[in-house]
């Protein structure tokens, strides 16, 4: 592609959607390095090209981590980044050129870590937390300060000397790898989406609208950077020291630097000595000392002129290909996956990589029996970056993709402007329907315990069923007899069957498998049309008109609803009782289980409005009070629930619960515990 013009159109969208992915769905596809790459050749198209300069383009932003739900606080001072390279050489050039900027002074640089996690503000008045926000847009950003409150090594009151009236300092919220890997593996266990590092754990534990759930995950907070009137120190070296006599978390790693010598000699200690810390770190940061030359040097429109970031390589390891294997997805997607001799990269062995899509496969041009350098820049996936062509084979044969579907054989397609490959065959191609089966039941779905992705396969080759709907004629005996399964795990099945009857609508929409219908877009759907009826009928026009439903989905779903088989499929689900409609309030029982008890509401809720949960009270025979006494039973707690209301909870020692657990205590089952990320 030599147009500059398509070049830089397709490296917009591609940002954007990495953006995306990055911060709304915490969920990363590619590496930062190779995102950082991207923008770089994209700044310097614009700049090559200024007649092709965009205000929109993702080069004159920062990323944004804002999340519905959450209060926003404006940034007293814009929250920027940092300017980054993975070049020591560039480091070096950096030291010269400030150097020169303060007019020949060589400045006292101080060398940190930069720890890989999502960044937070706190505000302190009078030694005491106020509020903490996210980075946001940079300009405002989410408050998240019950949340931070949970972190238990980030002061609420301060102690020492020195303290301004009033102080804003900034770090790095962290997930430490030992509590990174409990929580994966519970999340293995649970059938959950892995997180793919660390960073992506901390930003969507922390953006979390259950303040006890936050607390148990084990989050952590470096602190780097103290602004302010009143500092008590002129330079950044003493003031961070200071803060951590006042109870703040500050990283030992923070040196002080007098030469370039100084400075390469700080990489090449950290390059390893980061892999024994007990938090992930992508760099490190140099910052200049002097408040005042700080001040000198200035900001540009996205970051400090006074700082740079060096970002460390991403580990590689060689290793030969024994074959390309072509998965099917339950959307029909093709998935290349490189087979490999096992090997060994940051701690795990590596065997299978994917190769995302024929674009890739093209790229990398890999020939049968290459050698491949497989990275792990952060992700848990190994990816393939190169090929090591001097190792090739010249009789080998280029990989070709396939051209029909590994599993029914049919002709594939590919959409205009996508890079997938797909198999057409929606409701004849096996993988597919397997996999709408298992997706049907997964945890976050329909929740069916006893069946996870080896049953469900069980359960449609020994043709039990065909589809999701037969899940609920199935009987204990079929299970044993025709599927061979146990007493017991046949009786699970069945029991979990029944109890997915009670999974809210919302989860409905998303286990149905919608092309382009995730998480968050059926909770959109489900909030927003509330039943099932209503959804199959709208138009693009009426379906575009939801919040963040675009005509691709909009497409989609139209596209599903006319089908008559899913059509059938949604009938029979409804008569089996799968809930069909969102929940009403008015729906909801009555009972005694709060009578006498006063029960004040703070924050904001996932699953009911504030307005539901004070009918809810009452339904159930409570009170709902304005504010906390003595004669308060219990505060109902959502997100963001006000620091002052906490304090006064606590000190009165008045239990504070969340809503799952007010919801469990009227007896309403316990479905929604995870967040609204
Ligand atoms: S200083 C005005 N120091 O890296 C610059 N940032 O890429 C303030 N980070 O948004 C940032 N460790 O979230 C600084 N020792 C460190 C850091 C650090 C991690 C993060 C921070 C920032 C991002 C910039």
């Amino acid at each position: 592609m030599n147009d500059p013009k398509e070049r830089i159109t397709r490296l917009r969208d591609e940002l954007n959607r990495h953006n995306y992915n990055y911060y709304v769905l915490n969920s990363p596809e590619i590496s930062d390095r190779d995102f950082d790459m991207m923008m770089k050749e994209l700044e310097r198209l614009e700049r090559e090209h200024p007649d092709l300069d965009d205000p929109l383009s993702p080069t004159h932003r920062v990323g944004s981590d804002l999340t519905q739900g959450f209060t926003q606080v404006v940034h007293e001072r814009p929250m920027l980044s940092l300017a980054n390279t993975y070049s020591i050489d560039e480091v070096d050039e950096w030291c010269t050129r400030v150097s020169d900027t303060l007019g020949g002074e060589t400045p006292t640089l101080v060398g940190e870590m930069k720890f890989d996690g999502t960044s937070i503000s706190l505000l302190y008045r009078h030694g005491r937390l106020i509020r903490a926000v996210t980075r946001g847009d940079g300009e405002k950003g989410d408050d998240v300060t019950t949340n931070i409150m949970t972190i238990k090594s980030i002061p609420l009151t301060l102690k020492g000397n020195n303290i301004p009236d009033e102080f804003e300092i900034r770090g790095e919220i962290v997930l430490p790898w030992d509590a990174f890997e409990r929580l994966n593996r519970q999340r293995a266990i649970d059938e959950e989406a892995l997180f793919a590092n660390p960073r992506n754990a901390a930003a969507g534990t922390l953006k979390m609208l259950n303040p006890s759930e936050v607390s148990r995950r084990g989050l952590d907070a470096y602190f780097y950077y103290l602004i302010g009137d009143n500092l008590p120190a002129d330079n950044h070296y003493d003031n961070m020291l200071q803060a951590r006599e006042w109870g703040f978390k500050v990283s030992d790693s923070m040196t002080l630097l007098n030469s370039i010598a100084d400075v390469d000699r700080f990489i090449n200690y950290w390059a390893d000595t980061r892999k024994t810390l007990p938090v992930a770190t992508d760099g490190l940061v140099f910052k200049v000392n002097s408040l005042r030359q700080q001040l000198n040097l200035g900001f540009t429109a996205k970051s400090p002129r006074w700082a740079i970031a060096y970002k460390f390589p991403a580990e590689r390891a060689l290793t030969k290909l024994r074959y390309v294997s072509f998965e099917v997805g339950r959307m029909g997607v093709i998935t290349p996956v490189a087979n490999l001799e096992p090997v060994l990269l940051s701690g795990t062995t590596v065997k299978r990589a994917s190769l995302h899509n024929a674009d890739i496969v093209a790229q990398l041009d890999i020939h049968e029996g290459d050698m491949l350098y497989v990275e792990k820049g952060g992700e848990i996936i190994p990816k393939i970056t190169g090929v090591d062509t001097a190792a090739r084979n010249p009789d080998s044969q280029r990989v070709r993709f396939v051209t029909h579907c590994p599993a029914c054989g049919t002709p594939l397609v590919r959409q205009e402007d996508e890079a997938a490959w797909v198999c057409p065959n929606k409701y004849g191609c096996t993988p597919q329907l397997i996999g709408r089966i298992e997706h049907y039941v997964g945890r976050r779905m329909m929740n069916i315990d006893g069946i996870g992705e080896e049953n469900s396969r069980i359960l449609f080759e020994t043709g039990l069923i065909n589809d999701i709907a037969d899940l609920y004629t199935l009987t204990a005996e079929q299970l044993k007899t025709t599927g061979g399964f146990g007493n017991r795990t046949a009786e699970r099945i069945i029991e979990g069957i029944e109890a997915s009857k009670q999974v809210p609508f919302e989860r409905v929409v998303y286990a149905l498998s919608i092309p382009y219908v995730g998480e968050t877009v059926a909770k959109k759907l489900a909030r927003s049309v509330s039943d099932i009826d209503r959804l199959m009928e709208m138009s693009l026009e009426e379906l575009t008109a939801i919040e963040d439903i675009g005509p691709r989905i909009a497409e989609s779903i139209i596209e599903y609803f006319a089908v008559p088989l899913n059509r059938e499929i949604i009938e029979r689900l409804r008569s089996a009782g799968v809930r069909m409609s969102v929940d009403k309030i008015e729906g909801a029982t009555r009972s005694d289980a709060l009578a006498g008890k006063s029960i004040v509401i703070s924050g904001v809720f996932a699953r009911h409005s504030r307005d539901e949960y004070k009918e809810l009270i009452e339904l159930h025979g409570g009170k709902n009070v304005a504010s906390i006494s003595k004669k308060t039973d219990y505060v109902l707690a959502g997100d963001n629930m006000g620091p002052s209301k906490l304090e006064k909870a606590t000190k009165l020692g008045i239990p504070i619960i969340d809503e799952n657990r007010f919801l469990e205590m009227i007896g309403e089952k316990d479905f929604d515990t995870e967040t609204l990320l």
